[in-house]
């Protein structure tokens, strides 16, 4: 085993001694060792986990990126294909944003390196869709490099076994402080297990609710021991939709109409059924598709989305289309080739079920 450099107890005021070391030898005896981006430590699959695993957790992107990196083994490959094939490949997994910034990226490495990750975090961070932590995760995972991750569940770690130092601190402050910590962290070797021990206790020890405190390498020393993280009192404000899917069917042929949807919102750039406010608005719409043969109103779904629960209520139209049809950015597409689009998962289900 590699020599880990000691973080004195005067470093860490108030938080477990030998923070570093005993992290990378409890890493490398309890923790993960089989994900399928750990194979080796080429950048690409790094970086491609990373932006899946943002707010996903790991056992729904193992298919994902099995999927992913089958499609488009290397950088070049996702940088010479459609956005379309990308965002379909990642239909189900969220956060579209990520899809469009990691098509877009790809693009920038093959622009501005030649087809290489860079190694610097400055040069990571300023690529399309990667942060501070991000980058330092990429940087320390495939190069080796001393860089500091904080992402959600390495901020919980830190908050709960450095609660003395950082209690009473502002947001501003904290957050500060925060990456203050985690760089005086950082031990001299051993740095890929370091990181991935830190990622590790945050998701399968140092949990949001019901902490495995018994089985943490810091219990004896942790401040706050098994305290639940989650504020009990501070629900979420969600908001909720209803929206009207009109799903229009050519009567003679099967072939769909979809839209795509702009760059903002909810399901950004992808594919979709109309979105309306109410029947009415949406048998408008159909009017200009086409002449009416025949319409029902499908039983209603609900989705919970990050901030949002949406209610989706599917008018299903026959329509003898029209010639032109409108000027929406949208088309008649054959059912074959619209699941082969990226669409949101409820849409794809809907299609599915035809
Ligand atoms: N979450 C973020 N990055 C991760 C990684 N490399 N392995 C497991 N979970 C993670």
């Amino acid at each position: 085993m590699t020599a880990v450099t000691a973080v004195t107890a005067r470093d860490t005021a108030s938080g477990p001694v030998d923070f570093g070391l005993r992290l990378v030898a409890w890493q490398r005896l309890h923790g993960r060792h089989d994900l399928p981006w750990q194979r080796d430590r080429d950048p690409y699959r790094v970086w491609l986990s990373e932006i899946m695993l943002q707010q996903t957790q790991v056992s729904v992107v193992r298919g994902y990126f099995e999927r992913f990196v089958q499609r488009f083994p290397d950088v070049r490959a996702l940088a010479a294909a459609d956005l379309d094939e990308v965002l379909a490949l990642w239909s189900g997994l969220g956060y579209y944003r990520r899809a469009r910034h990691l098509h877009q990226c790809a693009r920038q490495v093959v622009d501005r390196h030649g087809g290489s990750f860079p190694r610097s975090t400055d040069a990571l961070e300023a690529l399309a869709g990667i942060g501070r932590s991000t980058a330092a995760a990429i940087a320390a995972l495939s190069f080796g490099s001393r860089a500091a991750i904080l992402d959600g569940n390495v901020k919980r770690v830190l908050r709960r076994a450095w609660a003395p130092r950082l209690r009473g601190l502002q947001a501003t402050a904290e957050l500060r402080a925060l990456w203050t910590l985690a760089e005086e962290l950082l031990p001299q070797d051993g740095i890929e297990a370091y990181t991935q021990g830190l990622m590790d206790l945050g998701a399968t020890v140092c949990r949001v609710r019901r902490p495995a405190c018994a089985a943490c390498p810091f219990d004896a020393d942790c401040a706050t021991r098994g305290v639940d993280a989650a504020p009990a009192s501070t629900p979420r404000v969600r908001q909720r939709a209803r929206w009207v899917l009109l799903w229009a069917q050519d009567a003679d042929t099967p072939r769909v109409w979809l839209e795509r949807r702009g760059p903002g919102g909810i399901w950004p750039g992808l594919w979709c059924l109309p979105q309306h406010a109410d029947p009415d608005a949406a048998l408008q719409q159909a009017a200009t598709l086409g002449q009416l043969r025949g319409r029902e109103q499908l039983t209603p779904s609900c989705h919970r989305l990050t901030h949002v629960d949406l209610e989706l209520v599917p008018l299903r139209v026959r329509l003898q289309p029209r010639p032109c049809a409108g000027e929406r950015d949208g088309g008649w597409f054959a059912t074959h080739d619209a699941l082969a689009l990226g669409l949101p998962a409820p849409v794809r289900r809907l299609l599915h079920r035809g």
